[in-house]
């Protein structure tokens, strides 16, 4: 089965070619940093104008780099949701036109699920059930994947994503845009033990996350000892990544023992992160947890986990009409 994938829920415009569920013929991704950058996040207007712009020409440039026509494909599969809502219409309207005119099935996917479908364009894709940490910039959520396309969610984060939190203590910094990225780099020449940031406890007990409460402390911190130096900055980046992985490690390895899980996956932009990838893979080994992790550039926004995701409920007999419209607070699971 050969799938183009359509992406455009925040400011990638992505496409991409998939055969079989696992082959990535080709898979193109408009990056929207430069426009947002001057305004240290994304910006909803400006994002759905520009997936207006460029989405025919990268959908045109997918086909191309696969060598595959319209009609060879067996399907197409859009992100109906999470995400913005003028830049998740571009999507669907473009995957509708082209199922309408070339007669091919449609089926929506949710953002997250792709997420946790990029996973399964690895050499080592996870056996049910698992345990799934989706860390980006517009979500952090716990989902337990009981079986193929059924999840139940284990715990979310209260306020901010993580993804967000990186983004807005970037900003605080003066570091640029997107923050996580940027936050690594500085954080690398960094004291992760120089600032000790809250860790936060859920009193409830709860497996849910909550980020504000840090960005809050970096924000105070960076009032009280303004100007910051060169080194200090690196400090402060250093600390307060090494706080975001802390919560997001301890959380997910007890979510995972609780739940008797002995696979976890970790996903979504933030799963990009060097020292997240390495805490997390480094506690699963002690906890005798096996951690799937998707390359940095399937862990970011990208099509081809859409087309995975899409491939997987086509094959299941799932098609969406061509009534079929955006969802914006599209849930994975209760
Ligand atoms: O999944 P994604 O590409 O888009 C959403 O679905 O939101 O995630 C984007 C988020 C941004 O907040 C970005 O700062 C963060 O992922 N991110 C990172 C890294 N690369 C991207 N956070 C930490 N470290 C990174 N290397
Ligand atoms: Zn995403």
């Amino acid at each position: 089965m050969v799938v183009l994938g359509i992406e455009s829920s925040c400011d990638e415009t992505a496409a991409a070619v998939l055969a079989d569920g696992r082959r990535v013929l080709s898979s193109v991704v408009a990056s929207q940093d430069a426009i947002h950058a001057p305004y240290g996040g994304v910006v909803p207007e400006l994002a759905s104008r520009r997936h207006l712009e460029v989405i025919v020409p990268v959908v045109e440039k997918a086909l191309a780099d696969a060598g595959v026509r319209l009609r060879e494909l067996d399907g197409v599969a859009v992100t109906q949701g999470p995400g913005l809502v003028g830049s998740l219409l571009v999507g669907c309207a473009v995957a509708k036109s082209l199922a309408y005119v070339h007669r091919l099935p449609l089926v929506a996917v949710n953002h997250l699920e792709g997420h946790i479908y990029a996973t399964f364009l690895t050499e080592d894709p996870p056996e049910h059930p698992f345990l799934a940490l989706v860390v980006s910039g517009g979500h952090t959520a716990l989902y337990r994947a009981r079986a193929p396309l059924e999840y139940s969610l284990v715990g979310q984060t209260r306020d901010d994503a993580a993804g967000e939190a990186f983004d807005k203590v970037a900003k605080l910094l003066g570091l640029g845009f997107p923050g996580g990225p940027v936050i690594e780099r500085v954080a690398a020449s960094g004291d992760p033990k120089a600032i000790m940031f809250p860790l936060a406890q859920m009193s409830d007990g709860a497996p849910d996350f909550s980020f504000s409460g840090v960005k809050t402390s970096v924000s105070l911190y960076v009032k009280q000892h303004a100007p910051l130096e060169r080194t200090e900055v690196a400090d402060v980046a250093a600390s307060f990544q090494a706080t975001i992985v802390k919560m997001l490690v301890r959380k997910t390895v007890k979510a995972a023992l609780h739940h008797g899980i002995k696979r976890v996956v970790l996903t979504g932009g933030v799963a990009a992160n060097g020292p997240l990838r390495a805490a997390l893979e480094a506690a699963a080994i002690e906890h005798g947890l096996h951690l799937h992790v998707p390359p940095r550039h399937l862990c970011t926004d990208n099509a081809a986990m859409i087309a995975a995701a899409g491939t997987a409920r086509l094959a299941a007999g799932e098609r969406a009409p061509l009534s079929l419209n955006a969802a914006p607070d599209l849930a994975l699971a209760g």
